[in-house]
């Protein structure tokens, strides 16, 4: 499919892994398991349809309130995932995490950094894992900076405090799940991207549905405050 405008940079709020794991009688890992194949999808389908930017919420700064056992669970595919160091340079993506990496097990922490490095150089598409992430906790640690620096900010330079300064505003916030909320994620960069909510259970998001949310934002009217 062609598409008449694309979103620079897409967010992504992967909503519903527990509720589709329910549906089939399968425990909540199950489903953050396929949530996990369905970011390799959904990378793919960015490189394929040149979104140069994707950020996908991966926990949030709210998520430490679920069960031990599920935070260390879903550590543990985060773990997984980010020693893909090889697949990503065959892809060119290169892996930035936002969030406080401070609170996370040692060798998660490791792990990030490691891959990070590793993917530094790659071009095709910046892939940013938020992880234990918040949209108020990344504006106050911000703001903190800002102060500590003794240097008044505007709205551009504020951006130089954030956990990766360089990524653009959002064009498009998804959501899958059913739910219509944003959950704490990325709110300073989300000020003007358009919105779209999905029923559909994030390991069923696949490229219909990536070509549907496609679709629905190359026809929206993006004013900013002008007459169009
Ligand atoms: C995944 O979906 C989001 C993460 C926090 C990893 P959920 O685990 O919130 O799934 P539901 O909303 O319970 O279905
Ligand atoms: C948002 O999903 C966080 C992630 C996708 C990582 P949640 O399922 O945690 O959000 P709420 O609790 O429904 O707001
Ligand atoms: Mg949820």
């Amino acid at each position: 499919m062609e598409f008449l405008s694309l979103p620079k940079h897409i967010g992504f709020i992967m909503d519903g892994n527990g509720r589709w794991a329910k549906a089939k009688g399968m425990p909540r890992i199950s489903g953050h398991k396929a949530g996990v194949r369905q970011v390799d999808v959904v990378v793919d389908l960015c490189l394929k349809y040149r979104i140069s930017y994707v950020s996908l919420f991966v926990f949030s700064t709210e998520n430490w309130s679920r069960p031990q056992s599920e935070v260390e669970n879903l550590f543990d595919l985060a773990r997984v995932y980010l020693k893909k160091a090889q697949a990503f340079l065959k892809k060119d993506v290169r892996v930035v995490v936002s969030g406080d990496k401070t609170k996370l097990p040692d060798d998660l922490q490791r792990a990030i950094f490691d891959v990070q490095t590793k993917t530094a150089n790659c071009k095709s598409l910046t892939l940013n894992l938020c992880i234990n992430y918040g949209g108020r906790d990344e504006i106050v640690h911000a703001v903190n900076a800002a102060v500590a620096s003794g240097v008044p900010v505007d709205e551009k330079s504020f951006k130089n405090y954030f956990y990766n300064p360089f990524l653009p505003e959002l064009d498009l916030v998804v959501r899958t799940g059913g739910e219509v909320r944003l959950s704490n994620f990325m709110l300073f960069d989300a000020a003007y991207a358009e919105l779209y909510f999905s029923d559909v259970m994030w390991p069923d998001f696949d490229k219909d549905e990536f070509e549907k949310m496609l679709f629905s934002y190359q026809n929206r009217v993006r004013k900013f405050g002008d007459i169009k």
